[in-house]
């Protein structure tokens, strides 16, 4: 079964500065996620990210489409829905009165969940929370607050993760045992949806990512395949003559195929390195793409 669906979602907003006017912010998105599987949102600023993910958590109604988790219906079943699915906001909460343990108690409580101790305990510590759990919410850094959020998202132990860009603004050190526990959390067999700015870690992360602009899909495959298709690579040989050759190709591109469009043979290299592609690039490339095509659509 698919942990998600998104089949030909819509939403359009009425524009926030004049009533008058329409926001396209997903202009029919499609793709699913497997069970298990981390999946990837990239895109820029305004591509619709957090509305997918607002539709998801039902806070948002889309305009048309449909949209199931684990086969079933977002709409029709908000309630089994929101027991399955944690989310953890874009934006930071920064008020309450509560500490941070008070604060997963209610939330445990929200979920129908009343002596949640055990898995409380275990997220304060694997959060590294454990040192703030007697701090209220105005007492914690920003690294904190999101762990909070994570920890708070995580309590009812959801089958699914939605994570709208869980590391913006987020120290290095921090991010990188956010990962290895967002890793974790897919060997224990969770589904996760996260957005990023992030590429080279969705690179490293995700088994498939989509490419999401202004409302539209134009990308969804593994990060390999994406980087095969659009990227460049860069060949640098050392030939016996002392010469050196630099070839920009696809990164799709066999390496016999090139050296035989330049005329090089094995016999005349002396030493050769390839430098990959970045998905950065082919990102790019992908949102560019995409523009053209749009452009030229209207
Ligand atoms: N509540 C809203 N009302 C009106 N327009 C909105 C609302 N939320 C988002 N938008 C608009 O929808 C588009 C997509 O926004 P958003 O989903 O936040 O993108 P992202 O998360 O990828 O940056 C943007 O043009 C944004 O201004
Ligand atoms: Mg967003």
């Amino acid at each position: 079964m698919k942990a998600l669906e998104v089949k030909n979602l819509k939403k359009v907003y009425v524009d926030v500065k004049d009533a008058s006017r329409s926001v396209h912010a997903l202009r029919g998105v499609s793709f699913d996620i497997n069970e298990g599987e981390i999946f990837g949102l990239l895109g820029p600023n305004g591509a619709g990210k957090t509305t997918l993910i607002s539709t998801i958590t039902t806070l948002e109604k889309p305009t048309s489409g449909e949209l199931n988790v684990f086969g079933l219906d977002v709409v029709k079943n908000a309630r089994t829905i929101k027991q399955n699915v944690g989310v953890v906001h874009q934006e930071v909460i920064n008020t309450g009165y509560f500490n941070v343990t008070e604060i997963l108690e209610f939330q445990s409580g929200y979920y129908g969940i009343l002596n949640n101790g055990d898995r409380i305990q275990f997220l304060l510590d694997r959060l590294a929370l454990k040192p703030h759990a007697h701090k209220k919410v105005k007492q914690l850094s920003g690294g904190m607050k999101r762990r909070l959020m994570i920890a708070k998202a995580l309590v009812h132990s959801p089958k699914l993760l939605l994570l709208d860009e869980p590391t913006a603004g987020v120290d290095v050190e921090l991010r990188e045992s956010l990962w290895k526990f967002v890793a974790e959390l897919q060997k224990s067999g969770m589904s996760i949806l996260l957005t990023t700015h992030y590429l080279e870690e969705a690179e490293n992360l995700c088994n498939r990512i989509a490419i999401i602009n202004k409302g539209e899909v134009n990308y969804c495959g593994s990060p390999k395949e994406v980087i095969q298709k659009y990227s460049t690579k860069k060949i640098h040989i050392k030939l016996t003559n002392g010469d050196t050759k630099e070839i920009l190709t696809s990164a799709a591109e066999s390496l016999n195929n090139v050296l035989a469009q330049h005329k090089i043979s094995l016999a005349d290299i002396v030493d050769i390195q390839m430098t990959e592609g970045k998905l950065e690039e082919a990102f790019t490339k992908v949102v560019i793409a995409g523009r053209e095509a749009h452009g030229a659509a209207q």
